[in-house]
């Protein structure tokens, strides 16, 4: 993992005259601003901006929306969302909501209309148009301003193959259709040209979660080969209709993937020599600058140069929270500042190696692209040898300014249904309303310019990709399939596990092994053709039997200490965890169980053990109840007997150990039977 380089930029000061050029020429720009307070969803951006609760709501109330089909569920859901006062449904909504409608504050039921149109209005600020036609007037009209396009049609995370093949197909025919209409396009050159000549008028992003919906870091390379499968006809149709395909980038979870599917691609002997194409850089995560090393080394390789655009990064609100969720180390940086000071650093290592890649900067904030800018200056790479690039709908004046100042400037333009859209919709509105936005402290917080210039290495302050651990209990955390290590572990441990597959599973009963007068085959779930193991089943003889050995030895376990047996229980939870790959390993081939779903399972198991080793300390001592004058009164937990646990398959470790463990640490002993479905995991428990 790599650090922001603290060496401070050479020349701040022309970062600064740049800056300034930037502000002072856009505000001679005119534009419709996010954050106008004439508008309705100004007034709304500026209440969420001032209450967090709100806020929230607000955005849960966008995202539900589309999906409302009448009025008196829009109604409904605006009561339970933000009415204040009665909870008979009767409460008015937050005055803001009647903005713009000329009346006194109204009924969540007369407002349900209304608010449709203006959310709906909201979203069309960041949405082109709901296809490819409307699409094309705001391409056309935006190219009378100078200003170049990428169209992204909206939607990802596919469900089903249906669906994602339905969007290979309509990128196919964007581009088909785009291609044909720019036939009769006039060449501009500040934006149909680059240092070298012509580029493509047309310029389409994709994103690589919309075209195949089963997409698993788990299956590395069954993933990348689909990818690329559903990816050739569109980079070919690209080549022949002279288009410039960008794939974008996503959530952490796929983006090693996502470069994989990208430079494999670009190293076929058909697409290697097209220098029209690009990738996405997010340098909120913490191992981007390596990663932009690495795309020089590629470029390098494959001899023809491509385009980065680099970005600060969609997604830190989630990753930040799943990072929180998981328990695993955050991937982005936590402090603005750092992503600002890395921008910049990925930004210097990009134009250092400009003749083997690209830059597009794509950014709103006027510091990071002056940053860049003055960069490419002092290194002499010609203006027209990068790009700005920003969000449609967004930093209008920003965009005039520097088609003013003669820079390439692309837009990026969204086209589709606003269902699909709802994801790019949230992250615009995230974006633009969080405390560390740059157009936030612009327009809506009036600070300063030269504070808005400032240099974000001055006084940095470094983060760590730490979570902050739990005071009370922290769960197992799962393991993360995007790291190769894991991956490679589990591969082995499948191998592995293989070999014992002949064994058979006797009965253990007070320390002996016993056959049982049947076995049973435990056959795996997803090739009922192979067995997992021989299970030996126990009978009513057998039952008797462990049932009288549990009771024997309940007069010596019951009286163990409670602290042997919460060591012991912890020590099963250290067993599990040591030998977490090999137990995923049987339940992805008895339970048939997905490598996830299966690690969610043993983690469980863990996480049952030391959860009830960690109660059992409260519960061994005596608790004090009450207050008598002259007498002390106490209550104390004793163990109860023999438990039997019979435990079912679909939780094949988690419950049967959380069962066994939670009895076994209170003082009682155990007979498990298990789910004979799964009788090898329970086996191995064993
Ligand atoms: P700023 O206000 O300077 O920066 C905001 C950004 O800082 C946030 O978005 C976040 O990345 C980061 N940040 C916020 N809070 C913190 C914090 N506490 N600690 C650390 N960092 C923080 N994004 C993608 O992920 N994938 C894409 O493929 C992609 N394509 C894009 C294409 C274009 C043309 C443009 C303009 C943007 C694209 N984006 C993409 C979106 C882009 O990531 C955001 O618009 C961008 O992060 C906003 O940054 P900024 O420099 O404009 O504004
Ligand atoms: C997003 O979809 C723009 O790719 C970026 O948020």
């Amino acid at each position: 993992m790599s650090e922001p380089n603290s060496q401070p930029l050479k020349d701040d000061q022309l970062v600064q005259e740049i800056g300034t050029t930037i502000f002072e020429k856009s505000t001679q720009a005119s534009g419709k601003s996010f954050f106008s307070k004439d508008f309705w969803y100004g007034r709304i951006m500026e209440w969420s901006m001032k209450n967090e609760t709100f806020k929230t709501q607000m955005f849960r109330f966008v995202d539900v929306l589309p999906y409302l089909n009448s009025s008196s569920e829009v109604s409904r859901h605006l009561k339970e969302y933000f009415a204040e006062g009665d909870e008979n449904g009767e409460g008015k909504l937050p005055s803001v909501f009647n903005f713009g409608m000329g009346l006194g504050s109204l009924a969540p039921s007369l407002m349900a209309g209304a608010i449709r149109k203006n959310v709906t209005e909201m979203a069309r600020m960041f949405i082109t148009g709901e296809n490819p036609k409307e699409a094309l007037n705001v391409i056309k009209k935006a190219r009378k301003k100078n200003i170049a396009f990428t169209v992204d049609i909206l939607g990802e995370a596919t469900l089903s193959e249906k669906e994602a093949l339905d969007y290979q197909r309509r990128y196919l025919e964007l581009i088909d259709w785009l291609a044909k209409d720019a036939k009769n396009w006039n060449t501009i050159p500040l934006i149909d040209q680059n240092h070298e000549g012509d580029i493509p008028k047309v310029n389409v992003s994709v994103k690589l979660t919309s075209i195949y919906s089963q997409i698993k870091v788990t299956a590395w390379e069954e993933s990348i080969s689909v990818l690329k499968e559903r990816m050739r006809p569109i980079l070919q149709k690209a080549m022949q209709e002279n288009v410039f395909i960008n794939v974008d980038m996503e959530h952490y979870e796929v983006k090693d993937l996502t470069f994989e599917v990208f430079k494999q691609l670009l190293m076929e002997e058909e697409f290697r020599h097209y220098p029209h194409w690009g990738i996405v850089v997010q340098a909120y995560l913490r191992d981007s600058l390596d990663d932009v090393k690495g795309l020089v080394q590629f470029s390098k390789e494959r001899g023809c140069p491509f385009t980065i655009r680099l970005v600060k990064g969609a997604y830190w609100d989630s990753e930040t929270i799943e990072s929180q969720q998981e328990g695993w180390p955050y991937p982005v940086y936590t402090n603005k500042q750092e992503s600002d000071a890395n921008y910049e650093d990925c930004a210097k290592e990009i134009l250092t190696h400009h003749e083997h890649l690209r830059l597009s900067i794509g950014s709103h904030n006027v510091r990071s692209i002056a940053a860049c800018l003055a960069m490419a200056r002092k290194m002499n790479i010609p203006q027209n040898a990068l790009e700005i690039q920003m969000l449609y709908g967004m930093a209008d004046m920003f965009k005039s300014a520097l088609v003013d100042m003669n820079y390439r400037v692309r837009e990026y333009c969204p086209v589709g249904e606003l269902i699909p859209g709802m994801a790019y919709l949230v992250r615009r509105l995230l974006e633009n309303t969080s405390n560390e936005s740059f157009l936030r402290s612009k327009f809506a917080e009036d600070v300063s310019i030269s504070d808005l210039l400032k240099d974000p290495n001055q006084n940095l302050e470094k983060t760590t990709a730490d979570i902050t651990p739990n005071e009370f209990f922290n769960n197992l955390p799962l393991l993360d399939f995007t790291l190769v290590e894991p991956r490679e572990k589990m591969e082995k441990a499948l191998k592995q596990t293989q070999e014992f597959f002949s064994k058979e599973h006797l009965i253990h009963i007070d320390g002996k092994d016993y056959k049982g007068s049947e076995t049973l085959e435990s056959l795996n779930p997803s090739n009922k053709t192979q067995s997992v193991g021989t299970i030996h089943l126990a009978g009513e003889k057998e039952a008797e039997m462990a049932v009288v050995a549990a009771k024997r030895t309940f007069s010596t376990w019951s009286k163990t200490p409670a602290e042997e047996r919460i060591r012991l229980v912890d020590r099963l939870a250290d067993i599990i965890e040591a030998r977490r790959y090999e137990l995923m390993a049987i339940e992805v081939f008895e339970a048939g169980k997905s490598w996830v779903e299966a690690d969610g399972d043993i983690c469980e198991a863990v996480d049952f053990c030391r959860y009830y080793a960690l109660q059992m300390n409260g519960l061994a001592q005596p608790q004090k109840i009450g207050w008598v004058p002259g007498e002390e009164n106490f209550y104390t937990y004793l163990p109860r007997g023999v438990v039997a646990v019979i435990s079912p398959w679909n939780f094949p470790l988690a419950i049967l150990t959380g069962m066994v463990a939670a009895s076994a640490v209170t003082g009682n002993t155990v007979v498990m039977k298990p789910a004979e479905q799964t009788s090898v995991t329970a086996s191995w428990l064993m």
